[in-house]
Formats: structure tokens, sequence, C-alpha cells
């Protein structure tokens, strides 16, 4: 007895040490009690020839704690040529600064000796960035649609921000930002800002100058650029979609619900706070699907199917305005605040826009999808708050934060009802706008504006279970599977050979429909079926990128040999880590797979953005 009390202490003690503390931000260098950046002024201009933004950021800074000396800021891969402080008469004094050692996955920490005294002060930063800046990518003119110009376009999230601006990279900080960017003459610049008037003609060296102001503070991680052969289209009155020219019209018309997305939303979540919301349309290297930089949203190409089919994901970068923009996840532990909730937010727009039969597809699409996801996750990446110290705060980005957040919001549902939730949430945003928040202080706001309207009706016990557990709660509320039912018989029916191919009645399904007749094929199917569903439905030449990747899934489980052209094709072509990567982890699983894997990786990698090639290499690792 004794003795097991005294290994429980040692046990707590030793846990305690290197507990993780809420709201501390492992993955900055920033000593945000010391100093916090209020604004960042950028001067930059755009060199395809060098593959770099080089000029100047100048950072207002506020003292927090007068004994402060040093600001510490996070770089990666940045030439730091001088850092000066700005006197109000416009001169400027010298600053000692020192890159300190590189760490991995964090980059460098930028120490700057601060003079005593002001409380507030300019510290201006002479830099460049280097051509492999994880956060950007220089597009060559053959990578572009158009092939005539080059293309550079950014991924802050979750922390790329400092490999092209030196700053607190921590989401706990948020700033204002102003830019003026020298772009080659013909190119547009666009960025997650509001833009002023542009620069008319270009100067001496051939630029011309875009200039930009976000006067709502932001963390970092949404300071966003692109910079290309860009043309705008209005949607609706304050919506509008960018894109390169051959792509406007087919971005304009699958997007054409965008301004009623944007009613939908403030009629469910309250009023859009961000003046402008438009896309911007990446080339297909884009790593993620969508990123929700406020006021313009960086859009893959792979979601324009041609039928609106795959506009959830505008519709869940949209609802980031909110969840995640407004409301910020303090640290990368906290993720799940940004994209649970989001998820939930999306899955409303989605109903009140598409319907809720269409909902109900995404909801059980979402819950098979994290469940694929939890089948290979150690139960420590299975909880909510997540510890991702000495990780990537890029791996920790899996079906848990989204689905599984989500399901927690969905239970809640089903405790409150949907009004109450709906109500909380309001209030929720409203409360938090503008702060950076981490999970215990979302807790603590949950329990006292919705769980104390009815004490019983979630216990403490089962909040924890949700946040710091693994797996799916046996709590939870699951969204039904039976929209899919006439899908499962079809299939059932094809299976065992009592339905023909030529008979599914695979004309009329949606896209939904199609990603759950292919995610829940057997394992094992023979080829010539595999051949059959091919030739009557042309699906290794699927246009939808979707559609595409649980297709080609299936064939390379089953060796199905007349796709890989086309998976070549399609792993050449995008660079969309959720659409390649799976593949690329199909192949590897066998000797054969794994050779057509490396070879094609071997021509893709440059190809594709400096994230997708971190997550790749991982898994193709052509060095060994
Ligand atoms: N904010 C994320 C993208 C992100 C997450 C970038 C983590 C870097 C680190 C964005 O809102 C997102 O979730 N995109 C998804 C689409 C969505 C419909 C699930 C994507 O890219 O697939
Ligand atoms: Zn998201």
């Amino acid at each position: 007895m004794k003795l097991a009390a005294l290994a429980w202490v040692v046990a707590t003690s030793a846990q305690a040490a290197d507990a993780i503390r809420p709201g501390v931000d492992y993955h900055s260098f920033a000593n945000v009690d010391e100093f916090r950046v209020r604004h960042v002024a950028l001067d930059l201009a755009v060199s395809f020839r060098e593959k770099q933004l080089s000029g100047h950021a100048d950072l207002t800074v506020h003292r927090q704690s007068p004994a402060a000396r040093a600001l510490v800021l996070d770089t990666r891969d940045l030439d730091i040529r001088s850092v000066s402080l700005l006197n109000n008469d416009s001169g400027s004094t010298p600053l000692v600064f020192k890159l300190g050692e590189e760490q991995k996955y964090l980059g460098k920490p930028l120490r700057i000796e601060m003079p005593a005294g002001t409380a507030d002060s300019i510290v201006r930063i002479e830099y460049r960035s280097r051509p492999q800046a994880s956060g950007l990518q220089w597009l060559t003119p053959a990578q572009t649609d158009g092939k005539k110009h080059p293309y550079l376009f950014s991924q802050s999230e979750s922390i790329h921000a400092r490999s092209w601006i030196p700053l607190q990279d921590s989401p706990q900080v948020r700033v204002t930002y102003s830019a003026t960017i020298h772009a080659p003459d013909g190119l547009v610049a666009v960025m997650s800002a509001a833009h002023g008037p542009v620069g008319a003609r270009p100067d001496a060296k051939g630029l011309t100058a875009y200039r930009f102001e976000m006067k709502q503070a932001i963390p970092s991680y949404l300071i966003a650029i692109a910079v290309g052969d860009i043309e705008f289209r209005a949607i609706g009155e304050r919506t509008g979609v960018y894109a390169e020219p051959g792509v406007l019209d087919a971005a304009a018309s699958e997007f054409a619900d965008l301004e009623r997305m944007v009613a939908a939303c403030e009629k469910l979540f309250g009023p859009y706070r961000w003046g402008r919301y438009d896309l911007l349309i990446l080339p297909p290297s884009a790593p993620y699907g969508g990123m929700e930089n406020p006021r313009l949203s960086f859009i893959t190409p792979t979601v324009i199917a041609g039928d609106k089919s795959l506009v959830a994901l505008i519709a869940h970068e949209l609802a980031h305005s909110w969840s995640g923009n407004l409301v910020t996840n303090a640290t990368w532990r906290d993720f799940w605040l940004n994209e649970g909730f989001t998820v939930y937010l999306e899955r409303r727009i989605v109903e009140a826009l598409y319907g809720e039969r269409r909902e109900r597809m995404e909801d059980a699409l979402g819950l098979q999808s994290l469940r694929r996801d939890l089948a290979d996750l150690d139960p420590a990446h299975q909880q909510l708050a997540l510890d991702l110290r000495n990780e990537d705060p890029d791996d920790g980005v899996t079906e848990v934060a989204y689905e599984k957040g989500k399901l927690f919001l969905q239970f809640l549902e089903s405790r409150f009802g949907r009004d109450e939730v709906q109500a909380f949430l309001r209030g929720y945003f409203e409360h938090f706008a503008f702060p950076s928040i981490h999970t215990e202080q979302f807790l603590d706001y949950l329990r006292a504006n919705l769980l104390a309207q009815k004490p019983g009706a979630v216990t403490a016990q089962q909040v924890q279970e949700w946040v710091y557990g693994p797996g799916i709660p046996a709590l939870a509320v699951l969204p039904p599977q039976d929209v899919f039912k006439p899908i499962d018989g079809a299939r059932e029916a094809w299976v065992a050979g009592s339905l023909a191919t030529a008979s599914l009645p695979a004309r009329s399904w949606s896209t939904q429909e199609w990603l759950h007749f292919l995610d829940n094929l057997p394992q094992a199917v023979r080829g010539e079926r595999l051949a059959e569903l091919d030739k009557t439905f042309t699906l290794s030449k699927a246009r939808n990128a979707e559609i595409a990747l649980s297709w080609y899934r299936n064939t390379i489980r089953n060796d199905y040999a007349p796709a890989f052209p086309d998976i070549e094709r399609y792993l050449t072509s995008i660079g969309r880590r959720k659409l390649v990567r799976p593949l690329y982890e199909e192949l590897m699983k066998t000797p054969k797979g794994a050779a057509f894997a490396r070879a094609v990786y071997a021509r893709a990698r440059a190809g594709y953005h400096p994230i997708t090639v971190t997550s790749i290499d991982a898994i193709v690792s052509p060095q060994r």
C-alpha cells in the first residue's frame, strides 16, 4: 500500500517535470511574455530569378515587462542583413542581433538586443528569403496553367511564416499588417488583406508596387501572398474569385454559390467580420485543399470538378472566418479548436445550401475517414488536445482534429439541442473574437455557458474523455450511415456477382455516393472486375480528383496495371498532400509498388510544394 502510494508520487512528479503546459507554444522561440509584436509592415521585392523575397519588415514591438532586454523572433532559412531601431526623426540606430542554432522543425531564433526604456518601438529587419523557404513555392511558367509566367504563393500554417518573414511565429500573437510588394511588371500580387491603389507604372527596376493593409489583428499563420498572372471575377457583391485567366471561367461557375454561402453562415453564426470574401485558385501543386487566409482563401484547383460536388471545401474555408480566424487556437496543441469547429460549421452550411441528404453523406464519409486515420494512429495522437512537442505540427493534421472535433460538438448538440449549441457558438465567437485561446480556456467557457444550463446532461468526466482520451468515445452520437444503404446494396450485389457492372445504377450517383462505393470495396477485387468498372465508368480518367484517388487506391491494392499510367499522370500533375500521400503509402506496401513510387516521385518531387515534399520524403525516402 505504502509502496504503491510512493510509486504514484514518483510517477506524478516525474510527469509534472515534463507535463505539457496549456497555452505554452512549444513551436516558437518568441519570448511573448517579454515583448509582443503588434504590427508588421513589409516592404518586399519579388525576384523569380533568384527565388527570393527581399526587403524589410518593420515590427512594432511592445515591451511587456520592463526588465526585458532581448527580443527573440522566429526565422527559418532567412538571411538577415541588418537590424535597426527606427527613431522618431526618421533616422535609425543599429541593433545588435544574433541568429541562434538551428533546431529541428523550428528554424533559428533571432535574438535582438533592445535598448532599455521605451515601451513601444519599431524594429527594422532587412532580410531576404532563400529559394528553399518552406512556406513559399516558386513555380516555373511550365507549372502554371498559362505556361507563360512564373507564379509564387505562400502557405504559412502551421509554422512557415517564419521562412519568409522574421516575426513571432506563434498563433497566440496577433498582429495587424501592411505591405508594399514590388512585383515584376505584368504580374499581379495579392495578399490576405485589403488592397490599396496599385502603382500604375513599373519603377526603374521594372517592378510594380502593390499596397496591402490588414487592419484586424491576425495570427502570423494567416499572412499570405501570391504573385502571378492573376485576374479577378466578381461573384456577388462582396465575393469573387482570383485565378489565372484560363481557370477563371471554370472557377467562377464552380463557386457561383459563394455569396449565398457567406449569407448562410452569417445567418447561423453571426456577422462576417472581414469585409470581402474572395477565393484565390492556386496552381495544382498547392499542398492543401484550402487555406483560410482572411478575406482571401487559397484554394486547390482540384476541387473544380465541374459539378460543384466538392464545394464543401469552400464552405470549410469560409467557416474559418469565424472558427479559426476570429477565435484562434493559441498553440498547435489546440488545433482542434480551429478545425473541429470548422467542420461542424461547414456541415451546417452544406446543409443550408445543399440539403440534409448531402450533409449526411459528408458526415458519414467523414466518420469513415476518421476511422481509417485512427487505425494507423497511436493513442497519444488520437486525443483532441495533442502533445506535439518535438514534432512537426504539420504532422498533427489528422482527421482527429477535424472529424472527432466535429463529433464532440455533435455530441453536445445531442444533449442540449441544435438551437442551444448554435446560440452557444454565436456567443463564443462574439466573446473570443480576436484573442487566441487554448483548449482549457474553451472548456471553462463551455462549462459556464452551455454545460451549466442543464446540470448533469454532460459530466466533467465525459468532457475529459472527449478531449484527453483516445479513439471515438463510446458515448459519441455517430452519423447514421443509412443514406448510403442503396449504395451498399449495389456494391454487395456487384461483389457477389448477382449484379452486372453495366447494371450498376451509377450514372445517377453523386460524387459522395461514388466515394462510398469505391472506399468500401473489398480489399481484393479481381482484375477483370476492375477492368469492367474502368471500362464502363472511365474511372482511371476520372475528372473528379477525389473519385480518382479512391479508385487508384483500389487499383494499387489489386495491382491493376492499366491504371498505373494514369496514377503517374495524377501524381505528377497535382501536389495536394491529402491526395498524393495515400497513394504513395499504398504503393510502398509492395516491392513492385515501391519501385513504381520511387520512379514517379523522382520525376514529381521537383514540382511539389516543400510541405508535400517533407511528407512524401518520409514515406518514399529516395535516399535509402
Ligand atoms: N487550415 C487548414 C489547412 C492546414 C491545416 C494547413 C494545418 C496547414 C496546417 C484548412 O482549413 C483545411 O482544413 N484544409 C483541408 C480541407 C478541408 C475541407 C478539410 C484540406 O486542405 O484538405
Ligand atoms: Zn480547416
